[in-house]
């Protein structure tokens, strides 16, 4: 029997689906589960794709089924589960073998475990997958870090397995160590940002102007013809108009309103702070699911201070309103994404990965979470101006801006003046109108800190007195 030309470990759903892509597009694959019953299983399941598959039950039996020097995808429980998994697999391996994470690890992790294996024979890719499981199953989009040589020996399957956006496959190789992690990180920070904001939304047209969720679903529907396009959004308006099988009202009606998060969105956070760049869309979507969480705490706080005595919530236009949501939605998520694009920018000059920002664009259009017509337009203006600092200023951007925030404006005054909670939506309007404006009032920050600490401060017209005349008067 011919080797397999790459090898699994890890059967679980995102590992079972994209083994079977792989063997779909025509690999041969090997795979590999510490449980042999979930190898049975999967191989048992296989029907016709049994032929391209080859099923291991030992590590030795594994590494010997394929092809050197082997590209060998380790798709597990990210953190400490995948240095133990490459411990057992490292004395197998001989020169030119490839170990791919294919997690969602932290690419801290992956730095380290790329700079462990650098004076070594063996080669470390860190790969981000966005798709689901469905992605994963019929094509994913796929960020890849490590030497562009070895990327080089896996393109062709990887290609294979990919989303396709306009026959343009969505897999890229966009830089050294941990590069294609820390891109797969803040897609899912965007990701947050998004879903926060579409939840939001959906509040207002839930609490704000009364809807069902098979109502609010048809606007989500409507809005997904139009400028919104996007799998969120198809998605959305798909769950609000589920029933629920036990008691047949909307599924979204009994769900309880606790969200989980495994930690990409935290770890954008804290990469965007570590790089001193806002990303304050991420934040707010961030805190808001911790806040969601404190479930207990919120209903006792409801009964202490009871809800924003505010009254009806009344809209003059309600069809204009509905526009405006529209708008505004479209606002704040072009807010999230510019602060998305901006801590990679910031990341690819202080890890030294040149990442290249049209190509991440590109291959988000299809297979992840957030694919979207939308990202058409950014990898546009990103294929324009590469080097922008901010994907506001670029002309198309810049233009969009100027025609919806005006709706954004509008929709967080009449959400915060009817006492509902739109921290995301209410960043992006913070973010544009700070980030627009020349002159702030970082001046009085400044003088404060040179008031009690000395720090110093730079003049406006350039002359050189850095320090305060503290307690001398001015007349008002
Ligand atoms: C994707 C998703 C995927 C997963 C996240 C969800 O790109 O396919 O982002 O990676 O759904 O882990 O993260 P939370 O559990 O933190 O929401």
């Amino acid at each position: 029997m011919s080797q397999a030309e790459i090898g699994l470990i890890g059967l679980g759903v995102m590992g079972s689906n994209l083994a079977l892509n792989i063997a779909e597009k025509g690999n041969k694959i090997a795979v590999f589960n510490r449980t042999v019953e979930a190898t049975r299983k999967f191989y048992a399941e296989a029907g016709e794709l049994k032929g391209q598959i080859v099923p291991c039950e030992t590590i030795e039996e594994f590494v010997a089924a394929i092809r050197p020097p082997r590209p060998i995808i380790i798709m597990i429980r990210a953190g400490e589960a995948v240095d133990q998994q490459m411990e057992i697999l490292k004395p197998y391996l001989s020169k030119g073998d490839i170990m791919i994470d294919a997690g969602n690890a932290n690419f801290r992790d992956t730095m380290r475990r790329f700079d462990a294996l650098k004076d070594s024979e063996l080669t470390f890719i860190g790969m981000g997958v966005s798709g689901g499981e469905e992605g994963a199953r019929h094509g994913p989009s796929i960020m890849v870090g490590g030497t562009e040589e070895s990327y080089r020996r896996v393109e062709k399957v990887l290609t294979s397995i990919a989303a396709k956006y306009e026959n343009d496959p969505c897999v890229a190789w966009l830089g050294e160590n941990g590069a294609g992690h820390f891109v797969k990180t803040i897609h899912n920070g965007i990701e947050y940002a998004d879903m926060q904001m579409i939840a939001e939304i959906y509040g207002i047209l839930r609490d704000g102007l009364k809807m069902s969720a098979a109502e609010i679903g048809e606007v989500f529907g409507t809005w997904n013809k139009g400028r919104l396009n996007s799998y969120l959004i198809e998605i959305t308006e798909k769950v609000l108009k589920a029933a629920d099988p036990l008691t047949g009202k909307p599924i979204v009606d009994m769900i309880l309103d606790k969200a989980g998060q495994k930690g990409t969105g935290k770890w954008s956070v804290i990469e965007a702070q570590n790089l001193g760049i806002p990303a304050t869309g991420i934040e707010a979507a961030v805190a808001a699911r911790s806040i969601s969480s404190m479930k207990e705490e919120r209903e006792a706080a409801e009964k202490i201070l009871g809800l924003p005595p505010v009254g009806e919530f009344t809209v003059a236009d309600r069809e204009a309103f509905i526009e405006d949501l529209e708008n505004a939605l479209l606002a704040a998520k072009i807010g999230a994404y510019a602060q998305g694009f901006a801590v990679m920018s910031a990341a690819s000059k202080e890890f030294g990965w040149n990442l290249p920002m049209p190509t991440i664009a590109k291959i988000w259009r299809a297979g992840c979470i957030i694919r979207s017509q939308f990202l058409d337009e950014i990898t546009t203006a990103f294929t324009k101006a590469p080097d922008v600092a901010n994907l506001i200023v670029t002309p198309a951007f810049a233009a969009m801006v100027k025609e919806t925030d005006g709706a954004l404006r509008r929709v967080v005054s009449a959400a915060v003046l009817g006492g509902l909670p739109v921290p995301a939506l209410a960043s992006a309007l913070g973010y544009f109108d700070s980030y627009r404006r020349g002159r702030g009032t970082a001046n009085v920050i400044q003088a404060q800190r040179d008031f009690f600490g000395a720090h110093g401060f730079d003049r406006v017209d350039g002359a050189d007195s850095h320090h305060g005349p503290w307690g001398s008067g001015l007349n008002a």
